[in-house]
């Protein structure tokens, strides 16, 4: 079976994070984002995956395939606009990548969710329902900016509507799609939206159908939403895959849900959690304080910082006594000065400093 991920977004919403690093290979949970989706395709039974993307693949978008295609045993190729083609207009692009003899649908994955991928339930679902397309949905609080997706009993799809004006339902578009190669023959060669131009249409003709996602769900193309997508993953952690959180330590150091690497250092008198993840090599000194933060790789947070909300990029230093909070995002390197204090309400949201 083959999948296409659509990787062509600029990430502009993760910076500067995304200044360093292609949006797809910032880490969520200590790994790639992308890697999150391509293991889940290869528990699915997906051998082949083609990325999507619109702009030169940096040389670390390169390494990152060779490394993967090797450990997963997948095939991973690009497929590269010349200029940004939408959400469809790079199925068609490529096209005979998708196509197998067998005549067997594929999977499309919007990059930035992150969920349970219940992608072999979802095999069942189309096979069952025997339509030519299949999208998975969930239910938020603010669909408007979200597809929309209505649908009819058993299943159906009745309407599409893509970041709706006036509130039409409470389902969304999660962004996971499984498609016939007959979908392929609706697609022209342009930059053209899916969710605007080929699922109202397939909608239209009663041949599109919606699978309720069971479990959590979250779009973490923004730092506010990445946050919280990372407190569902560590509660879907705690409940499935234990053995990957920090264990509490009895006397207080480790609060609910915390991953670490192995190779992390957590100093005495600290304070973690709940909901943080450190990355490889982190050196986390004494009497550190932190809760609901991503800690990246190569990050030393020293004596008596507290962050919170917030998430500090690859290899940047904390100062003692200093303050980051409130959905402050470092890139990679910052160097935040002893008893410096980093928050919204004191700066912009998203502090640029390297
Ligand atoms: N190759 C390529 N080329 N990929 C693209 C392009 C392009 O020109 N434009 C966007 N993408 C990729 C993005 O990288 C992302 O993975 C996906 O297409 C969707 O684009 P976003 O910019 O993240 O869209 P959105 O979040 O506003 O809305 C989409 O996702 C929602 C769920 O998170 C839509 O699919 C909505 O219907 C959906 O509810
Ligand atoms: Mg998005």
């Amino acid at each position: 079976m083959k999948a296409l991920i659509l990787v062509g977004g600029f990430g502009t919403r993760l910076r500067p994070l995304t200044f360093s690093m292609p949006k797809p290979l910032v880490d969520f949970g200590n790994k790639p984002m992308l890697l999150h989706q391509i293991e889940a395709l290869k528990a699915a039974g997906v051998t082949e995956v083609v990325l999507a993307i619109n702009h030169q693949q940096p040389e670390v978008m390169l390494n990152f395939v060779k490394e993967y295609e090797k450990k997963l045993d997948m095939k991973i190729t690009f497929s590269q606009e010349t200029e940004p083609l939408g959400t469809a207009g790079p199925l068609a692009l490529a096209r005979d990548k998708l196509i197998d003899e067998s005549g067997k649908p594929f999977f499309v994955l919007n990059s930035d969710v992150i969920c349970e991928y219940p992608l072999l339930e979802m095999i069942e679902f189309h096979t069952n329902h025997g339509a030519e397309a299949s999208i998975m949905v969930t239910k938020v609080d603010d669909p408007s900016k979200y597809g929309v997706v209505v649908m009819e009993e058993e299943a159906r799809v009745e309407r599409f509507v893509e970041k709706p004006k006036h509130f039409v339902g409470d389902k969304i578009n999660a962004g996971i799609y499984l498609l016939n190669p007959s979908v392929l023959d609706r697609i022209e060669l342009r930059r053209t939206s899916i969710e605007k131009e080929i699922f109202p249409k397939i909608a239209s003709e009663k041949k599109l159908y919606a699978m309720v996602l069971p479990g959590f769900w979250m779009d973490i193309g923004q730092p506010k939403d990445y946050l919280t997508g990372q407190r569902m993953y560590l509660n879907y952690l705690r409940k499935n895959a234990p053995g990957k959180l920090l264990v509490s330590s009895g006397d207080d150091v480790v609060i609910g849900n915390v991953m670490a690497d192995e190779t992390a250092v957590i100093g005495e008198r600290c304070l973690i959690g709940p909901d943080v993840v450190i990355g490889a090599g982190c050196v986390i000194e004494p009497g550190v304080r932190l809760f609901g933060c991503t800690v990246m790789r190569g990050v030393r947070i020293k004596e008596h910082a507290c962050v919170s909300d917030s998430i500090v990029g690859w290899d940047s230093t904390v100062g003692s006594w200093a303050r980051v909070a409130d959905v402050t995002v470092l890139g990679k390197d910052v160097q935040v000065a002893d008893a410096e204090v980093l928050q919204m309400s004191a700066k912009p949201e998203i502090i640029q400093k390297v």
